[in-house]
């Protein structure tokens, strides 16, 4: 394939729904909801929104210049820029973190095609016997096979769709998923604020608890805004590689990222309000999504309809971010080793199933399997999503910011000089210096190193 054939996303709102689908995900849909229950609700909001604007979208906006200038892979496009440096190392480690992330987020990927089932079999209706929502949730995650089949099911539902290619495959099935998505989540948000009592649990959202913040709680919001926004590991200089040269990339990452902002907030507001009116607590971690909530679709009138709307759209959040990772690898394998798509894509599908067992498996039959203290599902999740994505994110902007020529970048983000980029100062000095200060301080402080 030349240059010039290179497959691409087609228009502009093509490479808004691609890059959507890739940052809103579960860490939208469930991560975001129990870390803020976790972390002081609206301050921890507030934090959230102060990273995503100084380090998330200048950090966003970084990748799509090094991806659209590179036309490559994120290892190719770190050759490209700097052809005798090793930065493509850190092309390298996004790889590396891609197959980390993989490994866990098709676990609970997984789990949530399991309650799709569930709820067609109307286990959350409250006409059926009532089962203990945290006995289903218990009983089914510490299996070993069922779990195991849901993630191969999961990963091979995104190869499916990564074989058809950039344009026909990734562009097309975001298209059509992401509208829907918005949807069912406006649907479900109306819903909970409908119900008795829900303002407890807007205001749970919306006000603001500083006695809770501390160097973990800012840890965990730098490192869920890089998480949610897809940054720090090359899934966006891939997915950049495929913008063309006429779309205006600035708007693209500011639009992203506030819609993907908006999509989290809707996620709180469709939870929160519920788990309070049916007086529950959201400080559950993970099993917000798996346990509390099912406990209130069965309650609720109609709840299995709610149910069945609420875990397809998580289904469908956590596929379209799967296929985002899994493209970083596959674009890797094809253009670096000259593999077939599907081959390329096959392989990144069967090492990160062949990986995903042991993270699947330690919620039940490796339960017993500890590292520093933690299980296999923890250490991944806190190795890729505190350590890998922040220092990803790091030296993306520092590549930018100190090491690559100016005028380049301001080549690539003008479009050729064609567009005016009053705010280019400004990008260049928050990747300069705000973003990287505030990650390394962030990231040192909650590793406990200062
Ligand atoms: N952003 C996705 C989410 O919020 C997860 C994800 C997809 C991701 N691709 C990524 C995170 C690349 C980091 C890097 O669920």
């Amino acid at each position: 394939m030349n240059q010039n054939s290179r497959d691409g996303f087609s228009s502009r709102f093509g490479v808004f729904a691609a890059v959507i689908g890739s940052a809103v995900g579960l860490g939208n849909i469930w991560r975001f909801p129990y870390m803020a229950g976790e972390n002081g609700g609206a301050a921890f909001l507030i934090i959230y929104f102060a990273f995503v604007l100084i380090i998330g979208i200048p950090a966003m906006l970084s990748e799509f210049i090094i991806g659209r200038r590179g036309q490559s892979n994120s290892y190719g496009s770190f050759k490209k820029l700097a052809p005798k440096k090793p930065w493509y190392l850190v092309g390298l480690m996004g790889i590396l973190a891609a197959f980390v992330i993989l490994t866990f987020y098709s676990t609970i990927t997984g789990w949530t095609l399991e309650y799709v089932v569930l709820a067609v079999k109307d286990v959350f209706s409250s006409t059926t016997a009532v089962q203990d929502p945290k006995q289903v949730f218990e009983h089914f995650h510490t299996q070993a096979a069922r779990p195991l089949i849901w993630q191969l099911t999961t990963m091979f539902l995104a190869a499916v769709v990564i074989m058809f290619g950039v344009r026909k495959g990734i562009e097309s099935s975001a298209k059509v998923l992401m509208p829907l998505l918005f949807v069912f989540l406006v649907i479900l948000a109306v819903k909970a604020l409908t119900l008795p009592g829900s303002a407890e649990g807007l205001k749970f959202l919306f006000k603001p608890d500083f006695s809770k913040i501390n160097s973990d709680v800012l840890l965990a919001a730098l490192g869920q805004s890089v998480f949610s926004l897809s940054v720090g590991m090359g899934a966006l200089i891939t997915y950049g590689s495929y913008i063309k040269k006429d779309v205006n990339m600035s708007r693209t990452a500011f639009s992203v990222s506030i819609t993907d902002c908006i999509m989290a907030i809707l996620a709180g507001m469709a939870i929160f309000p519920a788990v309070y009116s049916f007086g529950m607590y959201p400080d559950q971690g993970p099993g917000l999504v798996f346990v509390v909530l099912p406990a209130i679709f069965q309650q609720m009138t109609g709840g299995v309809y709610f149910a069945l709307l609420f875990f397809v759209l998580v289904a469908i959040a956590g596929i379209t971010s799967i296929i985002s990772l899994l493209e970083v690898i596959v674009a890797y394998l094809v253009e670096e080793f000259k593999l077939k798509r599907v081959l390329a894509t096959t392989v990144a599908t069967t090492l990160a199933c062949a990986l995903g067992a042991f993270t699947t498996l330690s919620f039940g039959p490796l339960k017993h399997v500890q590292i520093f203290n933690k299980s296999i599902f923890d250490n991944s999740d806190f190795f890729a999503s505190n350590i890998l994505l922040p220092l990803g994110a790091l030296f993306v902007v520092v590549f930018l910011g100190w090491f690559y020529d100016i005028r380049q970048t301001k080549d690539e983000l003008s479009n050729q000089g064609t567009l005016k980029i009053r705010l280019f100062p400004v990008f260049m000095f928050i990747i300069r210096f705000i973003a990287p200060i505030a990650i390394l301080m962030v990231f040192l402080k909650g590793l406990g190193v200062v």
